[in-house]
């Protein structure tokens, strides 16, 4: 990357850019760091109970730290459009095709990789043309939008609280893009509480599909309940989450972590908990999907966004601003790569309504 003028004044505030020596040392001592607490909490057996929480009691999200968390998505649409995939502009993990087994080095773009990621969740979640469906928190609309592109008689109803991003729908895809005429798409701009909150009757849905969610949310046990409530019988529940492999008792509340000035509120579940969730809904599948698919796209991420820092500061985005996206990056980075991606992914469930 070429040092322009901005690059070098932010080095001469120790703000190192993307592959420069400085940060790719700090990520790597990151890395370790983070190779040693997943070692330290290899196998643990407890339940998040045993560390005074539970995914079974109280409201499905914190309304106040949500609302924290909202302004984080309401940073200045500039910056997302500076890193995320043009088309999809997908702010969850894209799929690279690794798996315990494989690492692909073929070159695969942030594109591909989050098409890759959807037609993923499309096999695993046996979605089909004529099924209504709900894209439960969906971004910039993303899903809902490969979803209409490649099933022409598919019906989506699309949830999402964050003003910028229903903002991009509204003005981006709705009304510029065919497939997102009325009667197939409705977009509802709120958090969600509950079915009975947003006037949604019960048996409404075929699918329902939530990718990157369940970070959000505090009682999975209420959210199974009412999407079970909205579920037809028959229909099912895929939920995609970053996931630990292993409990590790400090990242079920974001507020031990550093994470919290980011996501406050957040949780990162051990791969096991959405499994517990057996009782409104069926689980009949899961699978633990390999962090480095993660590491990847975050990897991608950064560096466009370091491609747009000439763009980007300071017209958007203050010094501090540049250090924390900075900071953002190789944190989360970092917390993917540790024992090739398998103590920290993503978890894939599927759950059935059975009666
Ligand atoms: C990590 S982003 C993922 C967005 C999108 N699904 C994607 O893959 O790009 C999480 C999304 O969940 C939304 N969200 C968080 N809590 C929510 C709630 N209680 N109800 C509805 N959406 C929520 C956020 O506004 C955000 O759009």
């Amino acid at each position: 990357m070429n040092e322009s003028e901005k690059i070098k004044n932010l080095k001469s505030n120790n703000i190192y850019s993307y592959d420069s020596p400085e940060l790719l040392k700090f990520e790597k001592q990151m890395s370790r760091y983070f190779e040693r607490e997943y070692k330290r909490w290899e196998n643990n057996s407890n339940l998040p109970e045993d560390y005074g929480v539970s995914s079974f009691d109280g409201d499905i999200a914190k309304q106040e730290t949500l609302n924290v968390s909202v302004d984080h998505y309401d940073e200045e649409y500039k910056v997302y459009r500076s890193f995320l995939d043009s088309d999809y502009m997908a702010y969850t993990m894209g799929y690279y095709g690794v798996t315990s087994d494989e690492n692909p080095s073929h070159k695969i773009t942030l594109e591909q990789a989050q098409i890759d990621k959807y037609k993923l969740i499309i096999e695993r979640a046996d979605i089909h043309d004529g099924q209504h469906i709900l894209d439960l928190g969906c971004g910039f609309g993303g899903l809902s939008r490969y979803l209409l592109e490649t099933f022409p008689t598919v019906n989506i109803v699309a949830i999402n609280p964050s003003e910028i991003q229903t903002n991009h729908i509204r003005n981006e895809l709705v009304g510029k893009e065919n497939s997102f005429d009325d009667s197939r798409f409705k977009l509802i701009q709120s958090f969600f509480n509950t079915a009975e909150s947003l006037d949604i009757s019960q048996n409404s849905f075929d699918r329902i599909i939530t990718v990157g969610l369940l970070e959000h949310i505090t009682n999975i046990d209420l959210l199974q309940k009412n999407l079970s409530y909205m579920l037809k019988v028959g229909g099912k529940c895929f939920h995609h989450c970053i996931v630990s492999r292993d409990l590790i008792p400090q990242y079920l509340n974001a507020e031990n972590t550093i994470m919290a000035q980011y996501y406050p509120g957040a949780h990162i579940w051990p791969y096991n908990e959405p499994k517990r969730h057996d009782n409104h809904l069926q689980l009949t599948d899961s699978w633990f999907v390999n962090g480095m698919n993660y590491w990847r796209t975050i990897d991608a991420w950064h560096k466009r966004f370091w491609i747009s820092i000439d763009e980007l500061y300071p017209k958007y985005l203050s010094i501090e601003e540049v250090d924390n996206w900075n900071k953002y990056f190789s944190l989360c980075k970092t917390m993917f790569n540790p024992n090739s991606g398998e103590s920290y992914g993503n978890g894939h469930y599927l759950y059935e309504k059975v009666k």
